[in-house]
């Protein structure tokens, strides 16, 4: 049974769970239920998706999503692109948080009497059965829907990640809804917010539901970053909302709210020409540069087309290409181009020095007298080291450079195969 719930006027009686998004304005403060925070999309997260769909052309119709949870999500794309919403949730009360987020959406947006927040509609019950749901929101046209928004429930400890884990499921889902696209040359428009972890495999089954029902329609995978080298969302834009001729995207969310994030794309073409990334280990060099990169730009895939804006040299010294961070070596400076290539770099630098000495309680004052020895009042650990050592060695380089005074920063890294420390110098306008 489907039951529409009134936005308009909507109540946040019965809704305990009241927070403040830190990815959000101060004051926008969102309502969730049943536990719904967590599965929420940050809202930084949800406005930058919302203005990268403002940019392609949708059909006529009204942004849907069937399986809303508190309804974040579809609020920032209702609100970017000024176009009424259907918001389908199972959980009565977290519909009704839907309804509530949606006015406080509207409300910081002064568009109250927006005809976009009159005309969108929030209901609780099956996202599967569009019929019911179409009639409890009095929606009448034949082909009401422009975009599907889908970010299904996943089982929280989950191992698999599997397809059919999913909640609502997206067969289900594409079965139900693919008469009630509005037409438009480039077909329906889809964003599937899948899980982050899906396998290359996964991946290509999901495009085999697409394709039963939508053969060959067009698509563009989406890597997202909020930083720290995990990648928080993969999904999969389609159709209308596919970007022509783009077969993958990886966005970088900022830290700070109100700057643009960072895209990095590429055509099917341009993605087989970068893609190969082969680890090719040369013994430890003085000299070479070393660089620590973004761990998520590698899984996405675009790292090689990165590379290739950033260095004209062939970029294939990877040391190592596994965890958090991927280590490239090569023989001249990247050529770092502002902010948007900075965040990307988690560290880049000169070997200066090649250390036997061990990283540990016997050898840290040798590595000390290195790093004085090379003017350095600055080194950063950036190897894997267990977590009790990694505080305290940290700490006695911090202490005893600060007695120093050095003028040059750097890193420590290590050489993936040999028992070598690389001892790294940052220069001046690349950062540590
Ligand atoms: C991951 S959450 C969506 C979060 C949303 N994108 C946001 O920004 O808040 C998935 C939601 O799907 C709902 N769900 C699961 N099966 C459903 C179904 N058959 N019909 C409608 N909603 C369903 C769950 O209750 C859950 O709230």
């Amino acid at each position: 049974m489907h039951a529409r719930w009134d936005h308009v006027n909507a109540s946040e009686e019965g809704l305990t769970e009241q927070s403040q998004d830190k990815t959000a304005p101060m004051g926008l403060m969102f309502f969730h239920a049943k536990e719904g925070q967590p599965l929420s999309t940050p809202w930084q997260v949800a406005t930058a998706r919302s203005v990268m769909l403002a940019e392609r052309s949708l059909a006529e119709g009204f942004l849907l999503d069937c399986a809303c949870g508190s309804g974040l999500q579809l609020a920032a794309h209702a609100s970017v692109l000024k176009r009424p919403m259907i918001g389908i949730e199972l959980d009565p009360q977290r519909a009704q948080a839907t309804a509530k987020n949606l006015q406080i959406v509207a409300n910081h947006s002064r568009s109250l009497h927006a005809p976009w927040f009159e005309q969108s509609v929030v209901i609780s019950g099956d996202g599967t059965h569009p019929k019911g749901a179409l009639e409890v929101g009095g929606i009448e046209l034949e082909n009401p829907i422009a975009l599907l928004h889908l970010d299904p429930a996943r089982p929280r400890n989950s191992r698999t990640h599997g397809l059919e884990e999913m909640a609502p499921r997206l067969d289900d889902v594409f079965a139900a809804w693919a008469p009630y696209f509005a037409p438009h040359p480039r077909g329906p428009g889809l964003l599937l917010d899948l899980s982050p972890r899906l396998t290359p495999l996964q991946q290509k089954e999901v495009e085999g539901l697409v394709d039963a029902v939508w053969p060959n329609v067009e698509r563009t995978w989406v890597w997202t970053s909020r930083g720290r080298g995990r990648v928080d969302r993969l999904a999969l834009w389609l159709g209308t909302a596919s970007k022509q001729g783009i077969a993958r995207q990886f966005v970088r969310i900022p830290p700070t709210l109100g700057t643009q994030p960072m895209v990095l794309e590429a055509s099917l073409e341009g993605l087989e020409e970068h893609q190969k990334i082969n680890t090719l280990v040369h013994p430890p060099k003085r000299g070479e540069y070393v660089s620590i990169l973004d761990a998520a730009l590698l899984e996405s895939g675009l790292m090689g087309v990165w590379l290739s804006r950033v260095s004209k040299e062939p970029m294939n010294r990877w040391a190592s290409v596994e965890g958090r961070r991927p280590q490239l070596h090569h023989d001249k400076r990247l050529r770092l181009d502002g902010y948007d290539d900075e965040m990307l770099v988690q560290a880049t630098g000169r070997v200066v020095e090649l250390i036997r000495d061990p990283l540990d309680e016997t050898g840290i004052d040798r590595i000390v007298e290195i790093a004085i020895e090379n003017n350095m009042s600055a080194v950063t650990l950036r190897l894997n080291i267990t977590p009790e050592l990694h505080p305290r060695m940290q700490g006695s380089l911090d202490r005893q450079l600060a007695r120093r005074h050095g003028g040059r920063e750097g890193f420590l890294a290590r050489h993936p195969i040999e028992d070598v420390l690389l001892l790294c110098v940052c220069e001046s306008d690349s950062k540590n």
